[in-house]
């Protein structure tokens, strides 16, 4: 792979395990190093021990503010700075109507994937600031751009995800800090592994392509928006989806 990221220093939330620990993967084979950070220590330690020098592991909670300043200090500590955050980690929908979640239940799902977004940039911006730019990626979904039933509380932390990514690249632009937002559709992990999808073709009739998504299959995506590659993209929304938010497969439509 081409070393796009070379002497870029990348922390990802969760990314002990799934989506997460595929773009530490493609981070380490594009030349970077990366910050493995999420609550799975023991996940995480032996995918920083597979990955090599490039790679380490903090425990993070990305809803604890005290433990984001404690990452983002390990993170300088061991790799001398920051260039780049993965907001990634983050919990499911429930699979119930919005109106029937339950408040802690809601509370808990903006918590872990909409307020650590702001956490982390939080966390992160002065380190970048002192290096002179640097690039924020965001992890939105689909359901940050269509409205998807059965999604109430990931859905609107999912587009709180998208609207804050065009605040702060809107607030940062001059800074030469970058800020995006990344839509995958559906991915087979651990996450939606439960539901029963399958990576067979045609097993998604209503996507484009007609099929679920592998997580190597968003990592492109990510290490371009990490790279200088992209020094004049902020503010953009990337869906890699199988073209699920572009509207429904033609078949699909014609009822084949
Ligand atoms: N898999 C999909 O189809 C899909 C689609 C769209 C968006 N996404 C998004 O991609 C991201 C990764 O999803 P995934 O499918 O790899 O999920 P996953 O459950 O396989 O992995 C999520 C990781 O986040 C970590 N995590 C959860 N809560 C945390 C916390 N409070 N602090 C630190 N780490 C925490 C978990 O330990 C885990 O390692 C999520 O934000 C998810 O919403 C996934």
């Amino acid at each position: 792979m081409q070393q796009i990221l070379e002497h870029k220093i990348v922390l990802v939330t969760g990314a002990a395990r799934g989506l997460g620990a595929a773009y530490a993967r493609g981070i380490v084979e594009a030349g970077g190093s990366v910050m493995i950070a999420d609550l799975l220590a023991e996940d995480g330690v032996a995918l920083a021990a597979e990955l090599g020098d490039r790679a380490a592991f903090v425990t993070l909670d990305v809803t604890d503010p005290e433990a984001w300043d404690v990452a983002v200090a390990a993170t300088v500590e061991h790799f001398g700075g920051i260039d780049g955050l993965v907001n990634n980690a983050g919990i499911s929908a429930t699979g119930v109507p919005a109106v029937e979640e339950s408040i802690e239940t809601f509370d808990r799902i903006i918590a872990v994937n909409l307020r650590s977004v702001y956490l982390g940039m939080r966390a992160v911006t002065p380190e970048m600031r002192k290096r002179g730019g640097g690039s924020i990626v965001n992890i939105s979904s689909a359901a940050g751009l269509i409205g998807l039933a059965l999604t109430g509380a990931y859905g609107a932390a999912k587009w709180g995800v998208r609207g804050l990514s065009k605040v702060a690249a809107v607030e940062l632009g001059r800074e030469k800090i970058r800020v995006n937002s990344v839509h995958p559709g559906m991915v087979l992990t651990p996450m939606t592994a439960p539901t029963g999808i399958s990576l067979d073709e045609g097993a998604f009739p209503n996507n484009p392509m007609q099929r679920v998504g592998r997580p190597e299959e968003l990592v492109g995506a990510i290490t371009y928006l990490l790279s200088d590659a992209a020094s004049y993209t902020t503010g953009a929304e990337l869906a890699v989806d199988g073209g699920w938010t572009a509207g429904p497969s033609i078949e699909y439509v014609m009822g084949q």
